[in-house]
């Protein structure tokens, strides 16, 4: 499935993902990865750095749906899709690593593996405030002195 331009677009601005997966028990897992981008129409991919438990559980059950919101818009893309981890030393690994290195330049030599998603769904949400006829000026606007109010 394709991923479409809203999807894009989020993603690229917020792409701090929460992936879901399932422990080898099967207990839900939920994780943040800040290090997501949209690689082509087909394929979402974050940096390991610091996951093994995300990566252990991916190992056994690779289906996964990662969420990500515009916190401001108050607008959201679930992405639903199978796994698939390209280590460091493959030479897959060397065609995309430039992509993290070049932008988080700190944190690159830890990079453990590069996941790759491919998409199979995506669904988009909003919130309920929607519903009733809200613009997302006006969620924009609360949000930013939400924020205000929090840090200044
Ligand atoms: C905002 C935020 C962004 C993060 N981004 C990443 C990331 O892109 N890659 C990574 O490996 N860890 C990232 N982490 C750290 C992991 O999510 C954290 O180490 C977590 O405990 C790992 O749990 P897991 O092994 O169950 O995935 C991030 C944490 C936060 C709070």
């Amino acid at each position: 499935m394709s991923i479409n331009q809203f999807a894009k677009d989020l993603i690229e601005r917020f792409p701090l993902g929460f992936v879901a997966t399932v422990t080898e028990d099967g207990m839900p897992s939920l994780s943040p990865k800040g290090t997501f981008f949209v690689l082509d129409d087909e394929t979402i991919a974050f940096a390991d750095i610091r996951s093994p438990g995300t990566m252990a559980n991916l190992a056994h059950q690779p289906k996964t749906e990662v969420n990500f919101i515009d916190i401001w818009l108050r607008k959201g893309v679930r992405v639903f899709g199978t796994a698939h981890a390209v280590e460091r030393g493959t030479p897959e690994f060397g065609e995309l690593y430039p992509k993290w290195e070049e932008a988080f330049p700190a944190l690159a030599d830890r990079i453990r593996a590069i996941v790759k998603i491919s998409v199979e769904r995506v669904r988009l949400m909003t919130t309920p405030p929607y519903d009733d006829g809200a613009t997302e000026e006006q969620m924009v606007e609360l949000y930013k002195s939400k924020f205000s109010e929090i840090y200044g």
